[in-house]
């Protein structure tokens, strides 16, 4: 049900653009960039998905544990400086705080390494993803479009849902938190560690914050639509904002190419460090146009692991950073 109302919900926010060239041939991280701006609208200047965000400093510093599991730079235990983007749902570049298509919220961090070179992470609140693959989410995005408020019943994204439960599995794990500070936030795809011995683990990410506070969604709708950027930059102002970054550890048969498949709970959570946001920065509207997170952007240490989602990521987020900075 919280499926169909997301999605619809999207539907219903389309800005028709059936003349939107989709080009069959195209490569699959074209073509999802495309869906994308076919569902939402092509915006200049702002991200095909994920387009309304605050950007925002911090530091990272690793817990002792970090190092065993891997031997990556941002895990020896110096203080990483990190630049954080929290970010809307949706390609709206003005989608309200408040609106239940504004979750998954997003976390995106840019690890400075002392070498001066860079590793990002790309998290979002779901639990679980929606779909297995890229072409499921590019046809997601299509079916979405292609279901206006006055599609006949039922509607293609009524369609795609009925076929892949996944999707309602996944957003019914959502919520619409008070503050991007107050969610927990989860890498999905898999990585793979390497450690000083040569050791190798599948992980996934999950960043906790101090605590989750999710509102109810009438009272949030009623919400100012900026309430979380702006009470995110008046927090900031007053006091830093910790998360913990941890990682699930995978045991032997996990699978590690599908982000729609969950790991039994009881999996071993290490955590890795401890992430402090201290300031916003001062012009983010101009941050956020020349930033560019890679989920496969990784020091040595951290590899991909066999989920291809994880490269069409990277080629679909280039896509999009190419469009919007022509
Ligand atoms: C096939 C799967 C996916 C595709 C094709 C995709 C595509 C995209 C694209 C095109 C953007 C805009 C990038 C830009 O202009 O810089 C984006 C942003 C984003 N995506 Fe994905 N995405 C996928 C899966 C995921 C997953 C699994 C997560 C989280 C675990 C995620 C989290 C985010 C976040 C947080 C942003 C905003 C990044 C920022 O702040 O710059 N995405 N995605």
């Amino acid at each position: 049900m919280i499926a169909r109302k997301l999605f619809i919900g999207l539907a219903a926010l389309a800005v028709a653009s059936p003349d939107f060239a989709f080009a069959e041939d195209a490569t699959v991280e074209v073509q999802v960039v495309d869906a994308m701006n076919k569902l939402f609208g092509a915006h200049a200047g702002f991200r095909a998905f994920h387009a309304k965000g605050i950007v925002v400093q911090g530091s990272f510093k690793a817990s002792p544990e970090a190092a065993s599991l891997s031997k990556a730079a941002i895990f020896d235990g110096s203080t990483i400086p990190v630049t954080v983007r929290f970010s809307d749902n949706g390609g709206f570049p003005t989608i309200p705080d408040g609106s239940a298509d504004a979750s998954p919220r997003g976390m995106a961090i840019k690890f400075q390494l002392p070498d001066g070179s860079e590793a990002d992470m790309v998290t979002n609140s779901f639990k679980v993803f929606p779909v297995s693959t890229a072409a499921e989410l590019r046809d997601l995005f299509l079916a979405a479009a292609a279901s206006p408020p006055d599609a006949a019943k039922p509607t293609e994204i009524d369609k795609f849902v009925a076929a892949h439960p996944s999707v309602a599995a996944a957003a019914s794990t959502l919520g619409t938190p008070d503050s991007f500070a107050d969610e927990q936030y989860r890498g999905l795809n898999a990585f793979v560690f390497t450690n000083k011995a040569g050791e190798k683990q599948a992980v996934r990410y999950v960043i906790e914050p101090e605590r989750v506070v999710h509102l109810d969604p009438a009272d949030a709708q009623k919400r100012d639509p900026n309430f979380m950027i702006d009470e995110l930059k008046q927090r900031l102002a007053a006091k830093k904002v910790t998360f913990t970054l941890k990682a699930q550890i995978a045991a032997p048969g996990d699978p590690t190419n599908d982000p729609s498949k969950p790991w039994p709970e009881d999996r071993k959570l290490v955590s890795l460090g401890v992430l402090t946001i201290d300031k916003a920065v001062a012009n983010s509207e101009e941050a956020e146009k020349k930033l560019l997170y890679l989920p496969g952007q990784l020091p040595d240490g951290i590899e991909p692991s066999d989920d291809p989602m994880i490269d069409v990521r990277n080629g679909a987020y280039a896509v999009s950073f190419s469009r919007r900075n022509p």
